[in-house]
């Protein structure tokens, strides 16, 4: 089984026997989870386990403005646009016995994605201005964090090119799905800072427990991120759960109000962040609540719960075109009572009624 994914318990070891099932077929897998939970690894875990030759190949569609990507992705003809002025390999080719690892999938422009389902429906592609179609042998990998049934229901992803893509999806939990596994995964990264010549501290048991309480919306890269912290900050020294609470995870509510806003903002960017997968049940449970001051020393409840309701108030106006009426029964409260709110938190009445 794979030994680059870290971790024993029950979740991982389940991903681990998934790709180990997978890595001697040759089927497209699709990759699913949320942002630094490990796609790039488990895609090098399957690679590494399959016996195929060749190498493995990384595009990461968001990253490649999308008039470049065509090229990249399937090589161009000397003078097939302006600028193209030698023949080029395209990352297909490059993979060829290997594996093509497509990062991002959920960002691929839609004329490329007609593009893409023809060459894994053929598995052959011409490059651009090219006549010839070269045959490939190459096994696919797609990932997103994306929810991509959303994006067809929007027009932004092809259904077709989606059931090609979906033949072995692999859901890989995030970090706090799988809680157990960070002292492993702790060890693991100061084992690698060390190699890096880094001189790492010690973490105490405390520590271990302040961690494993956190949430985690960065998952394993924010773990990482908060070990190399604690390495920058902390050389050599023993490191317990006030330290991880109060100088790694950065979640001290300070008294000035300018650090205050700058909290808030990040605050709300790892909530954003979090949301993204729970987009069926968006709203965050209220016992969710329940923890907060196991890890928070304050909160600002007057300003949270504004913000909360001033929030779903713009956002039930936006759904119903700015109106009132509508708006008022979306959030099931009387209209009068709206207007009232809006005049408190000065939202303008864009609409009609
Ligand atoms: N199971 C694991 N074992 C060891 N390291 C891991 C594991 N999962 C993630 N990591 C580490 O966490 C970091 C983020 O992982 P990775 O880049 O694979 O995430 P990702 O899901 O591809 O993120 P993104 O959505 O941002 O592309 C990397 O440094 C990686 O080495
Ligand atoms: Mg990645």
């Amino acid at each position: 089984m794979s030994n680059i994914i870290k971790g024993q318990c029950e979740a991982t070891i389940q991903l681990k026997k998934l790709v180990s099932m997978v890595a001697q077929s040759n089927s497209t897998v699709l990759l699913r989870g949320e942002t630094g939970c490990g796609k790039d690894v488990v895609a090098k875990a399957i690679h590494n386990s399959s016996e195929r030759k060749g190498d493995l190949v990384n595009v990461n569609c968001a990253a490649i403005p999308s008039e470049l990507l065509e090229s990249e992705l399937f090589g161009h003809e000397k003078g097939a646009f302006t600028g193209a002025d030698s023949r080029r390999e395209g990352r297909f080719e490059s993979s060829d016995n290997g594996t093509l690892f497509l990062d991002e999938i959920g960002d691929m422009p839609l004329p490329l994605q007609a593009k893409l389902l023809r060459a894994i429906e053929t598995r052959k592609i011409q490059r651009v201005g090219g006549k010839n179609e070269i045959e490939l042998n190459l096994r696919l990998i797609c990932a997103t964090h994306q929810n991509i049934e959303k994006k067809i229901d929007e027009g932004h992803f092809r259904a077709d090119l989606f059931y090609r893509i979906n033949v072995f999806p692999i859901e890989i939990p995030t970090l706090s799905e799988r809680r157990e596994d960070i002292p492993v995964l702790v060890d693991h990264i100061l084992d690698e800072l060390k190699k890096s010549g880094s001189s790492i501290p010690q973490i105490d048991p405390s520590a271990i427990k302040a961690l494993q309480e956190y949430v985690w919306p960065g998952n394993v890269r924010e773990l990482r991120n908060v070990i190399e912290r604690a390495a920058i900050i902390f050389p050599k020294k023993n490191i317990t759960s006030k330290n991880v609470k109060e100088n790694l995870l950065k979640i001290n509510l300070p008294d000035n109000q300018d650090e205050k806003n700058v909290l808030w903002e990040m605050t709300s960017e790892l909530t954003e962040i979090k949301t993204e997968k729970t987009e069926m049940n968006f709203l965050p449970h209220p016992n969710d609540y329940k923890k907060w001051f196991e890890m928070m020393d304050k909160i600002d409840l007057r300003r949270h719960l504004s913000e909360v309701e001033l929030n779903l108030i713009e956002g039930a106006l936006k759904k119903n075109k700015g109106s009132v009426t509508e708006a008022s029964r979306s959030l099931k409260i009387n209209r009068t009572t709206l207007i009232e709110k809006m005049k408190k938190y000065s939202i303008p009445k864009l609409g009609s009624d």
